[in-house]
């Protein structure tokens, strides 16, 4: 990866040392042209856009389906998680037993208990670490699902999602995945996990900008479901009925989630942004992000700054949580380092693949003499 030409794509690292892609990703020149482009058509031609703009939406969910090596038609654009993970909590009419790791992202977790689920949390260990085993023995006949992020917002840790697939497989059990902290930075595989329903919300890692979120649902689940939403936009008008009435059929596999008149300025940023990362190629994405969180784990340990929640290189993310305070967040940030309070502890750095190992040698000596 050529990365001065790659950072030139995104603008702000000229005037900001950016470790903050887990709070959210920079966005490209490329991805913000997509968006005006998509507002000069409105101006020009309104309702007339849409000629251009249905066939273009079907044309970003070939290419995020081809990112995610699944088929188009299970793939649904949704505004964000929160929305995401309600729909999969309608889709039981009557309360079912739910699995989750506590302290799982509130988007993920709560949408259970307005629906009025039996929610079952099984507690992460000392590091974060998801003990499977612990998960194993939560599991009842009763149990419907189990929803686990990859990565997890406040841990960092990333969980191996096969042998979860595997244990879901097993039992029976529907298996969500919340790569919102993952996918863009993290190879990931749907199928070989076992994976059946993937939410990812697009403005981080993926480097999308706000307002979408993808959400991939198996063949299996929709061939049997409860669509659990239905409006205007969930219906095909293909058909004609003897007589020339239309009939409105609905569309197929999880699209017909799409309730609502499309968000086409966030369809097409997208659309650009999973372009530029297959452009710069996602095994170069993973090796540059996995080469910077190491070089920040050196970094953080020659300085004798504290790591928090340390993981082995195989549970590793690009979360790294470190010793700090809010305070840390604000003194940083007058220096024009960013980073996020983490919820849990400490501070969390977050870098991507924009980042240079420089910039982290600058958060390191910056910490280094905030804790002198
Ligand atoms: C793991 C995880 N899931 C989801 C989200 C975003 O949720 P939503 O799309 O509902 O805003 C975040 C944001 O930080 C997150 O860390």
């Amino acid at each position: 990866m050529n990365i001065g030409a790659t950072r030139r794509l995104f603008p702000l690292t000229n005037n900001y040392t950016y470790l903050n892609t887990a709070g959210c990703g920079l966005m490209s020149v490329q991805t913000v042209e997509a968006a005006r482009n998509f507002y000069d058509e409105f101006y020009a031609l309104a309702i007339l856009g849409k000629d251009e703009w249905i066939p273009r939406t079907e044309y970003v969910r070939k290419v995020a389906a081809g990112f995610l090596n699944v088929e188009a038609d299970q793939l649904a654009f949704v505004p964000d998680v929160a929305t995401a993970a309600n729909h999969v909590a309608h889709m039981f009419r009557e309360p079912v037993e739910v699995l989750l790791v506590a302290n799982e992202f509130p988007s993920v977790s709560l949408p259970w208990y307005a629906a009025g689920h039996e929610v079952k949390l099984v507690k992460p260990g000392e590091n974060g670490e998801v003990i499977i085993e612990k998960i194993e023995e939560a599991v009842t006949g009763k149990t419907k699902i189990l929803c686990i992020s990859h990565v997890h917002f406040d841990t960092g840790y990333r969980n191996d999602l096969k042998p979860l697939g595997d244990l879901c497989r097993s039992k029976n059990i529907i298996f969500l995945v919340d790569s919102t902290q993952s996918l863009g930075a993290f190879p990931l595989d749907i199928k070989e996990s076992n994976i059946d329903i993937l939410v990812s919300n697009c403005y981080k890692w993926i480097t999308a900008g706000f307002g979408i979120t993808l959400m991939y649902v198996s063949k299996t689940l929709t061939d049997h479901w409860n669509i659990p939403a239905l409006g205007c936009n969930s219906m095909d008008m293909v058909a004609m009925k003897p007589g020339g009435e239309m009939m409105h059929l609905l569309r197929k596999g999880a699209p017909v989630l799409e309730v609502g008149q499309p968000e086409y300025e966030n369809i097409f940023r997208l659309g650009s942004a999973i372009e530029l990362l297959s452009s710069l190629g996602l095994d170069n994405i993973h090796a540059r992000v996995s080469m910077l969180t190491d070089h920040l784990y050196s970094r953080l340990k020659e300085n004798n700054i504290t790591i928090h929640f340390e993981q082995p290189a195989k549970n590793r993310s690009s979360l790294v949580m470190a010793e700090g305070t809010w305070d840390t967040v604000v003194a940083l940030k007058k220096k024009n380092i960013i980073v996020s309070p983490s919820k849990g502890k400490g501070i969390r750095i977050s870098p991507h693949f924009y980042n240079t190992e420089e910039e982290i040698d600058l958060l390191c000596e910056e910490l280094r003499k905030l804790k002198a």
